[in-house]
């Protein structure tokens, strides 16, 4: 990457920042942005730029990426069991797809750092007392009550350290023999194994196993080839609270490059794209692979500044387009964008994230995603790439290894009323393990079948 001169990792600060807190106590902030700056990176720029190649293989239509995770982590929600079976569920949808559409998967978590949240109201009034939003765990308290409601910057050191736990126990899983394609049978969690989907998961492990067995009569087996037993797994979060993100950014000793190393990919978020606002500054000078949400509002010639902006070099794997219309306006509002970022010859990677233009609010006020419009937008999603002829990338879910209520429908047929039973969520509705698995399997499909269009497609001359 080439030097940005005029750039430092404080240089966001002259300008205007949307959706960050204001501290009541500037010793305490400078003392927490202090002891962050003396931690140990989490992750190694090393790592990143793996990532980032991985990245570039997906922009050529070589690899598929799958980012998937929490919404929003949570002090309250921090327990091995919860990050094993998310992290599970992750393995099983990578298998699904990896074997499904025989096409590598890139796996970047949601998770180990995904604390801030951007909100639509600075304030919330409940039986006519206003308070400040809640914005995370790593801002505020979730409780309606005053005290919990103000900005400490102590909660920023918390987050680290968690952060810190949990990449830890996830680098364990993936390198330490958890991972290892000979478990797909065991990662089959209890409450998805007993259902017409756990069958279906067999079937497939099933089907792999005699691959491996395949595969160890000709010599490859976990003990000579490393890919049978361990994965790449990669963390990501949206860089919202630019005092943590600062904090953590550290020059590269073999690149002398800055790295932000909270984690290997960074996301900016569709209330803080603007192309002179303090995160893109900030973005801008850090190597990390990055990725840009674009909603509804986003337009193409705005997206291209910033697509420059953030990669003057056009540099493969550096940019990552996560679009987030909704199931009724993707195949409107996505072309124009595609076909501009193509005409102008610029790299990307293109996600679908069908969470977020797909919230609504239930009868009994649970804000919760119906399972088909999820569905529907990542149909459209593939739709309009097939159509201009680029790729589909990747997709963005919001989900967890719980069986949680939170979004409506799928085999499971949860209903509005079912809703109150398991929500958990500290912001928006997640996917189950179960939904999420059901939305590989038809993923693997909606992949194969593009595939197998793919020759016809050459043939007439597209
Ligand atoms: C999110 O990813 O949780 C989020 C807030 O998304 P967006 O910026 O697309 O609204
Ligand atoms: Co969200």
């Amino acid at each position: 990457m080439t030097k940005t001169t005029d750039w430092t990792p404080d240089s966001w600060r002259a300008k205007p920042a949307l959706q960050m807190p204001s501290y009541p106590d500037a010793g305490a902030l400078a003392a927490a942005e202090e002891t962050l700056g003396r931690m140990p990176p989490l992750v190694f720029a090393g790592e990143a730029r793996a990532l980032k190649r991985q990245l570039a293989r997906v922009a050529a239509g070589e690899a598929f990426l799958l980012q998937g995770g929490d919404c929003a982590e949570s002090f309250a929600e921090f327990h091995p069991d919860n990050i094993r079976d998310t992290f599970r569920v992750l393995l099983q949808m990578a298998v699904v797809l990896t074997f499904g559409a025989t096409l590598p998967v890139v796996k970047v978590g949601r998770l180990a750092g995904q604390f801030a949240k951007p909100r639509s109201a600075d304030t919330e009034t409940v039986d006519g007392v206003t308070l400040p939003s809640y914005r995370g765990d790593i801002v505020n308290g979730i409780d309606f009550d005053a005290a919990a409601r103000v900005p400490d910057p102590a909660r920023m050191v918390q987050s680290y350290n968690q952060s810190a736990s949990t990449l830890n126990l996830i680098r364990a899983f993936a390198q330490g023999g958890y991972a290892d394609l000979h478990k797909v049978h065991q990662w089959n969690l209890g409450f998805v194994a007993d259902s017409k989907l756990g069958e279906r998961y067999k079937d497939l492990a099933d089907r792999l196993d005699e691959t491996l067995a395949f595969m160890a009569a000709c010599g490859l087996t976990s003990e000579t080839t490393p890919q049978i037993r361990e994965t790449d797994f990669f963390t990501s979060h949206e860089a919202l609270l630019l005092n943590y993100e600062q904090a953590m950014t550290r020059v590269d000793s073999t690149s002398g490059d800055w790295y932000d190393t909270s984690a290997h990919l960074l996301w900016i978020g569709d209330r803080t794209r603007q192309l002179d606002g303090a995160h893109v500054e900030f973005m801008r000078g850090i190597a990390n692979p990055l990725a840009v949400k674009a909603g509804p509002s986003s337009q193409p010639d705005e997206l291209i500044r910033l697509i420059v902006a953030l990669n003057p070099e056009n540099e493969a794997g550096r940019i990552t387009v996560i679009a987030r219309m909704g199931a009724d306006k993707v195949e409107t509002l996505l072309p124009p964008l595609v076909r501009t970022v193509e005409a102008e010859g610029r790299s990307v990677v293109w996600v679908c994230d069908p969470m977020h233009g797909n919230t609504e609010k239930a009868s009994n006020g649970y804000k919760t995603r119906p399972v088909d419009r999820i569905l529907a937008e990542v149909q459209g999603f593939f739709a309009v790439h097939e159509g201009l002829g680029s790729h589909a990338g990747g997709v963005h879910f919001e989900m967890t290894g719980q069986d949680v209520t939170e979004c409506t429908g799928g085999a499971q047929a949860i209903t509005e009323a079912n809703l109150s039973a398991r929500y958990h969520t500290h912001c928006d509705p997640r996917l189950n393990a179960k939904q999420s698995l059901e939305l590989a399997f038809l993923l693997a499909e909606i992949l194969k079948d593009g595939r197998d269009r793919q020759p016809k497609r050459a043939a007439a001359g597209r």
